[in-house]
């Protein structure tokens, strides 16, 4: 009997036809806000283009097949988490979210859903291990968490929460469904902002959520529906299109970023390094444990501001941006937002796909100019 395909080789065809002679082998984007619809609004797959179309139903089926649940597209990784926050809580609920995690979300829910009598905690993510769930209807939680990299037993959280009939969603961005499988793990809900890695060229701003519980993908379907949160059909199809080269592009970031982070570990101007693929890293054993990658993200600590301003500056191969997850090497003074508590010298370093050698040797002549 064969054995059954990876993921990693089934997201090249993922959400694509069935061979047919004649035919492309994936469908190019379709516009449209209209369908035809005679007699009963209950027939057509489509009626309308706020409703379901044609490129998302390509998308989220190839989605589903890899997350292992049922998925919903949306036009950002902030309106894919704002589904969930919104859609998946009553007034007197207690929404769990990081306290060392994506900013905005946090911001999100303290603007926009405590004035309507939904409370709000947060948690550092190295607490999760230890953390009870007492009074938390849902956990919004990121494993490695961005930008620092802790991590926390998705399986132990879902078996906690679920105790307390509560509900856990992982974002699960900074590693995708190729290195990490949440539902699998135990989650309810799994999202990523895919325009990071899963798009990966930094040329499109997506989401998705996914989950196997009919009745919670449901209520996000719904609200996609209703609020009007819809991706249009040339990103979505782009996301598809970039969904084929996802396994290709993990692996050279991720070979690139354990090489990497192995020398930043030995640089004397570097006082810290944070990767949970390096052994010491308080995200190690965890890491090694449910994720089937390391990632490609690591977060180091410079002197103060200047000696990392000037570290940014005198690299020539990588840009300094905000983003993570494209086939360019990126990084940034992460502080520079003030949204996270960190120091000042801290730099986010996406690692890209890149030769090793030309990647390492820009990095450490830029560190030898501090
Ligand atoms: C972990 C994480 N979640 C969600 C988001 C939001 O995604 P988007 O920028 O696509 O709205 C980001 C964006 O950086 C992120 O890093």
């Amino acid at each position: 009997m064969n054995k059954p395909i990876s993921k990693a080789t089934r997201s090249i065809n993922a959400g694509a036809p069935a061979p047919k002679n004649g035919q492309s082998f994936k469908s190019g984007p379709e516009f449209a806000s209209t369908f035809h619809l005679s007699g009963e609004t209950s027939s057509g797959e489509y009626q309308y283009g706020r409703f379901n179309q044609p490129t998302w139903a390509a998308l989220e089926q190839g989605f589903a097949e890899l997350e292992g649940g049922d998925c919903v597209v949306f036009p950002s990784g902030m309106s894919a988490a704002s589904a969930i926050l919104t859609s998946l809580v009553e007034p007197g609920d207690t929404i769990l979210l990081p306290s060392d995690g994506y900013g905005p979300v946090r911001h999100y829910a303290q603007t926009y859903l405590v004035k309507f009598g939904i409370k709000l905690k947060t948690i550092a993510s190295k607490d999760i291990d230890n953390f009870d769930f007492d009074g938390i209807s849902l956990a919004l939680l990121e494993t490695p968490s961005n930008p620092m990299l802790d991590t926390f037993d998705i399986a132990l959280a879902a078996q906690k929460l679920h105790a307390k009939r509560g509900i856990l969603a992982i974002d699960n961005t900074t590693l995708t469904f190729l290195g990490q499988q949440p539902l699998a793990l135990g989650a309810d809900i799994s999202m990523c902002a895919d325009t990071k890695a899963v798009n990966g060229h930094s040329d499109v701003v997506f989401g998705h959520v996914a989950s196997k519980n009919t009745k919670l993908i449901e209520k996000i379907r719904d609200w996609r529906k209703y609020s009007g949160n819809i991706p249009g059909p040339m990103e979505t199809w782009l996301v598809h299109r970039s969904l084929s080269t996802l396994d290709i592009r993990l692996q050279r970031m991720c070979e690139n970023a354990e090489l990497l982070a192995l020398e930043l570990q030995q640089h004397p101007k570097v006082a810290l390094v944070r990767y949970p693929g390096l052994q010491g890293d308080p995200s190690y054993a965890v890491a090694q444990k449910q994720q089937e990658i390391n990632g490609f993200i690591i977060s180091f600590e410079l002197a103060n501001k200047e000696a990392a301003d000037t570290f940014l500056r005198a690299c020539n191969l990588v840009y300094e941006a905000t983003s993570f997850g494209g086939v360019h090497s990126m990084a940034e003074r992460r502080a520079r937002w003030g949204s996270d508590d960190i120091p000042e010298g801290t730099i986010r370093f996406s690692v890209g796909c890149e030769r090793s050698e030309d990647i390492i040797d820009d990095v450490i002549s830029a560190l030898d100019e501090i």
